[in-house]
């Protein structure tokens, strides 16, 4: 079987003296689509954020495409093909759309060259009427939307994707779904948090529910679908 893209193994992780992750085990094949769901504040955010190494102060063994990158530092982690796509966007509001997405831009791992800048402009054909406007001068749609268009620019095997709908009106909610299967149905690996659960499991292969920073519950997006109640009871809603 081919290498995991990513493989955490009882991953730890700390604010201060507060203990958030608790000993996390999360494996992504390549190609697969994996949805992180639990209620707020239970650590799937800093589990993002300790497997990309933007945080310090952990514990466990955190391997990319077999490389073991437990001490690595993230710029390096983000050149690993993965494309983040972080809670609250990251773009950068003083350049402009095309700035913004040009210098994402770069070649995957195996050189390949599949998103340019013509083809994540028709996927979001919002961004190219807003080429020239600045990163703070977009909605908070356009942001969104421009933020994955970054990501894609890195000709990423997987993408991850915190709360990309937060605050978003219902219809732009839809595109941003859409987009979402349009890049699974690419072959891109995602890691896909959302509050929305239902949507989590219709645009996933497998789902992993956090609780106090562990593991509560894991499995086929089709067969925890199956059983709501079970879900919900993890959820709280
Ligand atoms: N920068 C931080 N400093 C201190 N505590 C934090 C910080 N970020 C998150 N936390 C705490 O860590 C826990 C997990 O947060 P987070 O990973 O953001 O959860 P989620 O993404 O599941 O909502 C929460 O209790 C939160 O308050
Ligand atoms: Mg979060």
């Amino acid at each position: 079987m081919a290498e995991p893209l990513i493989e955490v193994a009882d991953l730890h992780a700390y604010y201060a003296e507060s203990h958030v992750l608790q000993g996390v085990n999360l494996r992504i094949e390549a190609g697969e689509a994996v949805g992180l769901l639990g209620r707020n504040g239970m650590g799937k955010t800093t589990l993002i954020r300790a497997t990309l190494r933007l945080m310090r102060a952990t514990t466990g063994r955190v391997t990319i495409r077999g490389r073991d990158c437990s001490g690595e530092r993230p710029d390096r982690v983000a050149r690993l093909g993965i494309g983040y796509v972080p809670e609250g966007r990251g773009v950068f509001p003083n350049l402009s759309v095309r700035e913004n997405l040009l210098m994402a831009a770069r070649p995957g791992l195996r050189g390949q060259l599949d998103w340019t800048l013509d083809r994540v402009l028709q996927t979001f054909p919002r961004l190219s009427e807003r080429l020239d406007h600045g990163g703070n001068q977009l909605s908070g749609g356009e942001q969104q939307m421009l933020a994955i268009g970054r990501a894609l620019m890195t000709n990423p095997d997987l993408i991850v994707l915190d709360e990309a709908t937060e605050g978003l009106a219902p219809k732009i909610v839809r595109e941003i779904w859409n987009i979402v299967a349009g890049i699974r149905a690419t072959g891109i690996a995602s890691l896909v948090v959302d509050r929305n659960y239902r949507a989590v499991l219709a645009h996933t292969d497998r789902c992993v529910v956090i609780e106090r920073g562990r593991v509560a519950l894991e499995g086929k997006s089709r067969e925890l679908a199956a059983d709501e109640a079970q879900l919900q009871s993890y959820l709280g809603v």
